[in-house]
């Protein structure tokens, strides 16, 4: 055959291979999300095969491990006592609270770690949404985000070094930002979890931190995965807000969220790959139908090449040991 263009030519060898590779992948794009609780215990999640609700001791060494591989920041999920919990949600903003001990915790056991919180009040509300819920059964935004400002002022005192809004309440950006700045903490990042799909992907780690809804469902304030122009109005909000980095959840699924949104904005883009897309490949691995390590490896390239600058993952240290060991 005359063919003049041959596209195998780039693909003949590894060494070709690595010089035409699009997409980069290192442990430096990764963040680590860990659940912990009170006590002493290191309990396995039944929900994430592989994963655990560390006690803060646990958590410290498990996040300084995958610190140690290059990961650079976690990500802290608390599972908070159900006496905690209550219609307020009050327990979220108390100085003396699981989450401000661990932030101590860990900033004080590896001060390069970048300590992201999750600000919304599910874990921490006996009706177990991400806002306050009104006796008649509605999510009340602004309430909500006066309570988030100050959950965010308590981790920020705590010395996290980025508060990411999951709760999807109108204004919290531009909110959160304020309070933040007022009290003198403008070093203190948003990322704000930007378009954050009402998603069945999520189940797992309900699971995981006993926050499932009391009733109803997260619709009103989580989006329809049906769409995808409401993603840039909320990325446009976002970045007029003051987030310093927006976020796609989950990531897997909605690869073509993350690469409308790195188009639309010159702000970093994060991508959360869920407990359910964990859930998916931990069981085909377990049934003996995947290749773990080359799955887990191509999900993570995907969202990366979808656009993602960082990619928070069950995965992170698991993926990034693996990286060392191929070296
Ligand atoms: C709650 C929150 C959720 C997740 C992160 N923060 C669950 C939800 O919105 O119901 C899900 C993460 C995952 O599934 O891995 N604010």
């Amino acid at each position: 055959m005359h063919l003049p263009v041959r596209p195998r030519r780039n693909r003949q060898s590894p060494a070709i291979r690595d010089l035409v590779r699009e997409t980069d992948l290192n442990p430096g794009h990764l963040i680590y999300p860990l659940f912990f609780q009170e006590g002493t215990e290191n309990t396995p999640i039944a929900s994430m095969p592989g994963c655990t609700r560390w006690s803060l001791d646990g958590l410290v060494k498990e996040a300084g491990e995958a610190h140690a591989l290059g990961v650079p920041a976690v990500v802290l999920f608390p599972r908070i006592p159900d006496e905690l919990k209550t219609r307020d949600a009050a327990a979220c903003a108390a100085d003396d609270g699981l989450v401000p001990r661990a932030i101590r915790a860990l900033k004080k056991a590896h001060p390069s770690l970048a300590v992201i919180t999750d600000v919304a009040l599910d874990p921490y509300n006996s009706d177990g949404h991400d806002g306050l819920v009104s006796d008649d059964g509605r999510i009340l935004n602004d309430e909500t985000v006066a309570v988030l400002q100050q959950q965010a002022l308590c981790h920020a005192r705590a010395g996290a070094d980025i508060v990411a809004p999951s709760d999807m309440m109108d204004g919290r950006v531009a909110a959160i930002r304020s309070a933040l700045d007022e009290a003198g903490f403008e070093a203190v990042s948003i990322m704000s979890y930007t378009a954050k799909y009402a998603s069945a992907y999520y189940g797992p780690f309900r699971g995981a931190l006993d926050s499932a809804p009391r009733a109803g469902d997260k619709k009103t304030y989580q989006m329809d995965p049906a769409n995808a122009r409401e993603a840039l109005r909320e990325a446009a909000l976002d970045e007029a807000e003051g987030a310093d980095i927006l976020m796609v959840k989950p990531a897997g699924p909605y690869l073509d969220i993350i690469t409308r949104l790195r188009d639309a904005t010159p702000l970093p883009i994060a991508a959360y790959q869920v407990s359910g897309e964990y859930l998916m490949i931990k069981s085909a691995v377990a049934a003996g139908w995947l290749d773990e390590a080359k799955i887990v490896h191509e999900s993570l390239i995907g969202i990366r090449r979808a656009g993602a600058d960082m990619i928070l993952t069950y995965f992170a240290k698991q993926w990034s040991a693996a990286w060392h060991a191929a070296r």
